[in-house]
């Protein structure tokens, strides 16, 4: 397989970012229309860009296309903010979507994590699909957990979820799942984008 990757996740399979100067203003991410949809814990998930524009949260490989090319939905005019940052990556999106999670500890989140399928249906030569997080509430005790290898804790790294977070995340690489042992849920974007020369100019810009 020879697709494009970006070099700053050579290393570790991820990069942290350094914090949004401007959070996102809590209206936008409430006020989006939520589906129940289950991954890595107690879920909720508001679509912003879909396979088809619709209010949906299935895989784009259910409509025959990559996680790519999305298309915004209803839900993107609620959150002007929101569309403008995943505008300025600069990057092919794919899937675009505020994940709402309950609270989960240590020993559940565990046993939560998973890989992603970033890649089905993404032709052999184009840029690998990954996922970059922008946290929304302030959440300075949760952490995303990975692990490149599952059974290894060794391999584990914590990402702290204080708002404005942003980081990027090889997900189809790297174990993932957050632990938020708050009393609150915790709500985050998450959003797929190609990799290429765009994707590694903006995590450029956007380096701690
Ligand atoms: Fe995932």
């Amino acid at each position: 397989m020879t697709y494009t990757k970006v070099s700053a996740l050579d290393a570790t399979g991820y990069v942290q970012l350094r914090k949004v100067a401007t959070p996102i203003p809590e209206a936008e991410y409430l006020g989006l229309e939520y589906m129940d949809w289950k991954s890595g814990g107690d879920t909720n998930f508001a679509p912003i860009a879909s396979a088809r524009g619709e209010l949906e949260c299935a895989g784009f490989w259910d409509h025959g296309k990559p996680d790519k090319d999305g298309i915004w939905t209803s839900n993107a005019e609620r959150c002007p903010t929101i569309v403008e940052w995943v505008e300025r990556v600069g990057a092919n999106f794919g899937r675009v979507r505020t994940i709402k999670l309950e609270p989960q500890d240590y020993e559940t989140s565990l046993q939560r994590g998973h890989l992603d399928d970033n890649n089905r249906l993404n032709p052999d030569g184009e840029g690998w699909v990954v996922r970059c997080w922008l946290e929304l509430t302030d959440n300075p005790d949760s952490f995303m957990i990975l692990r490149e290898d599952k059974d290894d804790p060794s391999t584990e790294t914590h990402i702290p979820l204080p708002r404005g977070a942003q980081f990027v995340v090889d997900t189809e690489r790297m174990w993932h799942v957050v632990c938020h042992p708050g009393t609150e849920p915790r709500y985050a974007l998450i959003a797929s984008f190609e990799s290429g020369a765009d994707l590694e100019r903006w995590i450029e810009s956007e380096l701690p």
